[in-house]
């Protein structure tokens, strides 16, 4: 099998600098949560799929087993391109159904190429008449390069919306639209605002699965920047912004430290008790999720939640009355 890249590892090295180096200078500091995922971040994640007090990965696979046929019917997609594509549990039960009623195509885009070759792999030996054409890609920069053919459905599942801005949503949701035709449509996995205490709960385990995936993205600028954190020299911290309907992790400083980012030439110092963000998760509203893909060139024409009302998988399609000039960013490109 063969991938296709759009993203080389200097590239990736590369956006790694430019966010480091802008976040760490910034006021209050910052990190891209996409750092986490290395290896290390990407098992830790799985880890945290597994917890008792992470609910979303569960409740996303319970509304997919519910409705995967429907999602099919409705759909009847020939090509699935799956943005952000993870081990691909979630996805068998979309593939299992979307293959019985016709599926070709299967595109998953991820940003790590090995990982993304080898699920891919499997993938394609266990769908005998399944065409598999994984693509490396970030696919906040190269959507409209990503291939698809007529009656496609574009996923991005597991609540990764959550971790954009609304503004960020909303150039991505537009961008998306830009690639899609008539026949196309969205399927889009989303977490719901909730209790705060369960909220809080499951970004801040008994067990500290968290706090070590948070501190890994430390681990990570250490590895791949010659720089110096220490990362038991951060306490996790996971809070509720209610103003935002986000939370919001953030590492803070338990001393006053001097940090050195040899690859940035860049000394950056913490002061004791600083804190730093490194993600934001959005939880929504059906209003809300509603209310922003009209607005990014959509229609939702279906929105699920699993029995306990956690999750929400919303499928939507592009609406024909949309002119892209006006609220839409366009189709992305290599830049
Ligand atoms: C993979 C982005 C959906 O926001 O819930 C899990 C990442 N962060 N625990 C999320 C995450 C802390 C997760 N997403």
């Amino acid at each position: 099998m063969r991938i296709e890249h759009f993203l080389k590892p200097e590239d990736l090295e590369e956006a790694l600098r430019a966010d480091v180096a802008a976040g760490l200078t910034a006021e209050p500091k910052t990190l891209p949560p996409k750092w986490f995922y290395d290896d290390r971040g990407s098992e830790l994640f799985t880890e945290i799929t597994r917890l008792e007090e992470y609910y979303p990965t569960r409740r996303e696979r319970a509304i997919l087993a519910a409705r995967a046929p429907e999602i099919a019917g409705l759909t009847g997609a020939r090509t699935l391109v799956e943005l952000g594509a993870g081990s691909g549990e979630k996805t068998r039960l979309l593939l299992d159904a979307l293959g019985a009623a016709g599926l070709e195509t299967y595109v998953p885009v991820d940003v790590s190429g090995d990982y993304l070759l080898d699920a891919a792999e499997k993938i394609a030996a266990e769908y005998p008449g399944l065409e598999v054409h994984p693509v490396a890609a970030d696919y906040e920069r190269h959507l409209s390069l990503i291939r698809g053919g007529p009656r496609k459905l574009v996923a991005f599942l597991g609540g990764t919306i959550g971790n954009m801005t609304p503004e960020e949503r909303h150039t991505f949701l537009s961008a998306i639209r830009g690639t899609l035709g008539a026949d196309d449509a969205l399927l889009i996995g989303a977490d719901l605002v909730k209790d705060e205490k369960r909220l809080v709960r499951a970004y801040d385990d008994e067990s500290g699965v968290t706090a070590e995936f948070n501190r890994n993205v430390l681990r990570v600028i250490n590895g791949h920047l010659d720089a110096d954190f220490v990362p038991e020299a951060f306490d996790h911290v996971a809070l509720w912004n209610p103003e935002n309907e986000w939370i919001e992790m953030r590492l803070r400083s338990r001393t006053r430290q001097e940090v050195r980012i040899g690859a940035l030439d860049l000394s950056v110092h913490f002061a004791d008790g600083e804190e730093m963000r490194t993600e934001i998760s959005a939880k929504f509203r059906p209003e809300r999720l509603e209310s922003e893909l009209e607005a990014a060139g959509y229609a939702l024409t279906d929105l699920w939640t699993d029995p306990e009302g956690d999750f929400s998988l919303t499928l939507a399609r592009p609406r024909g009355d949309h002119d892209p000039g006006k609220t839409s960013a366009g189709p992305l490109t290599v830049d």
